[in-house]
C-alpha cells in the first residue's frame, strides 16, 4: 500500500522533470552528433545555390511549424487522407523547396553513422532557417536545439493559429501573444517579408473594391498600387506571385520597414504596423537602424523556436521527416 503511493509520487516527480528537461541548449548535439551544424549548412548552401526560393521557403516553413502545435516538424508530416497541416489552405502555398531543404539536410546528417536518426527534423528545420537567413545577408546567431518531432499533424489545428494577411494590429498582437511573443517580436519577425513572394489573392482586397468610396486601400502607395494592379488584374492566374520587398527582394535587410514608411507594405498586416501609431515607432526604429532590427529579430526568432517544444513523452526522432516512425 505504502509502496504504491511512493511509486505514484515518483511518477509525478519524473513527469515534472521531463517537462523541465524540454529546455533547449545550443550545445545539445555536442556529444551526439558534433558536426550536425556543418552538415546542415553544407546541404542548405548547396540547395540555395540551385534555387533562391530555398531561403524564403525555409523561413516561412519554420514559422508555420512553430505556430501550429509548436516547433515539432508537424508541418512536414504527410497524410494519405490529406488531413495534415500541409493540407490547410494557409499551408498549401508553402513552397516545396522548404520541405526539400529539410529532407536534403536530414539525408546529409544521417550519412554520418554517429548521427543517423539522432537529430530531430524540428532541429534540422531550425538550423536550416538560421542558415538561409545568413545566406541572404541577415544576422547570424546560435540556434537552440534539443527539440523532438511531434506525432500529430491535423488540418484543423492550422485554422486559428496562423495570422491572416488581412489582420490588423490588434489581431496580430492577440495571436502572437498567445504564442508568447510581444508586439516588438511580432514586428521584428514580420521583417521576414524582406525576402520571398506572395500570390495576388493574398492582397487583392487592397486593390479592388476596397470600400464603397474607393477601389484602393488608402494606406497603399498610389504608384505601388498601380504596379500591383498591372501584375494582378482582376481575373489573374492564381499562380502569379510578386516579390514582397521590391527594393531588395533577395536580401535579408531592413528595406521591409522602409517600404512600410512609403506605403509599400504588401499585406494589410504589413502596412498596419506603420499605420497604427502604437507600432509605428518600432517600424521607424528598424527602418533607421539595421543593428536594432537584427538584434530584435534574433531575440524573436529564438523565442519563436521555443514555442511548444516537445518532451520525450510527446515526441520522437523521426527517421523520415514526412512520416511518424
Ligand atoms: C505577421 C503576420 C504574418 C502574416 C499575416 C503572413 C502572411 C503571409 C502570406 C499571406 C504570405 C504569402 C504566401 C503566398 O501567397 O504564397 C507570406 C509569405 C511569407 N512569409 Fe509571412 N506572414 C506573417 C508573418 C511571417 C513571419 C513571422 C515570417 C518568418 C519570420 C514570415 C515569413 C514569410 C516568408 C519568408 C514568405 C515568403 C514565402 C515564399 O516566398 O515562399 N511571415 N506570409
Ligand atoms: C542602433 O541600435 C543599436 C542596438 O540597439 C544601438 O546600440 C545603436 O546605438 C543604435 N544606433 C543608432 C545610430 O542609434
Amino acid at each position: 500500500m505504502e509502496h504504491h503511493r511512493l511509486f505514484a509520487l515518483s511518477i509525478l516527480a519524473l513527469t515534472l522533470l521531463a517537462t523541465a528537461s524540454a529546455q533547449l541548449r545550443t550545445d545539445y548535439y555536442k556529444d551526439i552528433c558534433p558536426n550536425v551544424e556543418q552538415y546542415v549548412r553544407t546541404a542548405v548552401t548547396q540547395k540555395f545555390l540551385q534555387t533562391f526560393v530555398t531561403a524564403p521557403a525555409t523561413l516561412r516553413l519554420f514559422f508555420h511549424d512553430c505556430f501550429v502545435k509548436g516547433c515539432d516538424a508537424s508541418v512536414l508530416l504527410y497524410s494519405p487522407s490529406h488531413n495534415a497541416e500541409m493540407d490547410h489552405p494557409d499551408d498549401i502555398s508553402l513552397a516545396g523547396d522548404g520541405f526539400d531543404t529539410v529532407a536534403k539536410a536530414k539525408a546529409a546528417v544521417d550519412q554520418d553513422p554517429m548521427c543517423t536518426n539522432k537529430v530531430s527534423c524540428a532541429d534540422i528545420l531550425a538550423l536550416a532557417t538560421r542558415d538561409v537567413i545568413a545566406l541572404t545577408g541577415g544576422p547570424s546567431y546560435k540556434v537552440e536545439v534539443g527539440r523532438l518531432d511531434g506525432r500529430i499533424s491535423t488540418k484543423a489545428s492550422v485554422q486559428h493559429n496562423l495570422p491572416k494577411p488581412y489582420f490588423n494590429l490588434d489581431q496580430l498582437n492577440a495571436l502572437f501573444s498567445w504564442h508568447g511573443l510581444t508586439q516588438t517580436d511580432m514586428i521584428a519577425l514580420s521583417g521576414g517579408h524582406t525576402i520571398g513572394f506572395a500570390h495576388c489573392s493574398k492582397f487583392m482586397n487592397r486593390l479592388y473594391k476596397f470600400s464603397r468610396s474607393s477601389n484602393l486601400d488608402p494606406t497603399l502607395n498610389w504608384n505601388y498600387a498601380r504596379q500591383l494592379q498591372a501584375i494582378c488584374p482582376m481575373n489573374v492566374d492564381s499562380r502569379i506571385a510578386v516579390q514582397m520587398d521590391q527594393a531588395t527582394p533577395q536580401i535579408f535587410d531592413n528595406a521591409y520597414y522602409k517600404n512600410l514608411q512609403k506605403g509599400m507594405g504588401l499585406f494589410t498586416s504589413d502596412q498596419s504596423l506603420y499605420t497604427d501609431p502604437r507600432s509605428r515607432d518600432t517600424v521607424n526604429l528598424f527602418a533607421s537602424n539595421t543593428t536594432a532590427f537584427y538584434e530584435a529579430f534574433v531575440t524573436a526568432i529564438t523565442k519563436l523556436g521555443r514555442v511548444g517544444v516537445k518532451t520525450t513523452r510527446q515526441g520522437e526522432i523521426r527517421r523520415d521527416c514526412s512520416k511518424v516512425n
